[in-house]
């Protein structure tokens, strides 16, 4: 088993997902212990706390980034968590908590990375008028949405979308590549030369194209 953390700034779709998965045995020896947030009314909180997981409040106010940093990193180190993801959390980390898991930090985010880091990525994929985007997971490194990237999901823009409903078909394709990524992730399967991953074996995401950088046998 690996202990794991979420980290959710607020809706907490993708920790459901992740919890989800876990129930049915798609999480590989991962474990969600806790759920952190740093919003005290994130749903992200409830959801953990509706699936009997640990649920936490870190209140950044008053902190500055590497304060908050080592509370949290001190916080997952009592729990003797080995992986963190981070799904919706809205804060940039800092140097400190990346060092600490280096490696064992999880990102995902909207858009075919690296397309369109950043806020609002759904909006300007539509605005750059793209005819696909998706979604990207990757390792976390000091720079925001950038770091290896570990799965791929491809979504079509149609022409009627608005930011709303490219959002809600990009969300779909998160909820399975996330928890996928993490399993990879907690299986050891996982390897990283410069900004290329290799994967290990087979990618399990039935029901989404995914892009995979490079799959060994
Ligand atoms: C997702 O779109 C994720 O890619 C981005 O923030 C959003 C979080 O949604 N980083 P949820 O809280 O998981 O529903």
């Amino acid at each position: 088993m690996t202990n794991v953390a979420v980290l959710a700034s607020g809706r907490g779709s993708n920790l459901q997902a992740i919890l989800e998965a876990q129930r049915r045995g798609r999480l590989g020896p991962a474990r969600v212990r806790v759920v952190v947030s740093d919003h005290e009314d994130a749903r992200a909180l409830t959801i953990a706390r509706e699936h009997g997981t640990e649920a936490v409040f870190l209140d950044p106010e008053g902190q500055d980034r590497e304060a908050y940093g080592q509370a949290l990193v001190e916080l997952l180190e009592e729990r003797g968590i080995e992986h963190v993801v981070l799904a919706g959390f809205m804060r940039v980390l800092a140097p400190n908590v990346i060092r600490a898991f280096d490696g064992k930090l999880l990102n995902i985010h909207p858009s075919l990375l690296p397309a369109f880091p950043g806020l609002h990525a759904q909006r300007r994929a539509l605005e750059a008028g793209v005819r696909f985007t998706g979604a990207t997971t990757h390792f976390v490194t000091e720079e925001v949405d950038a770091g290896p990237i570990i799965l791929q999901s491809v979504v079509p823009v149609r022409p009627d979308d608005t930011e709303d409903t490219l959002a809600q078909r990009i969300l779909r394709t998160e909820h399975e590549i996330l928890p996928e990524s993490l399993r990879l992730l907690a299986e050891g399967r996982l390897s990283v030369e410069g900004e290329t991953v290799t994967i290990k074996g087979e990618v399990d995401v039935p029901t989404v194209p995914v892009l995979v950088p490079e799959v060994t046998p």
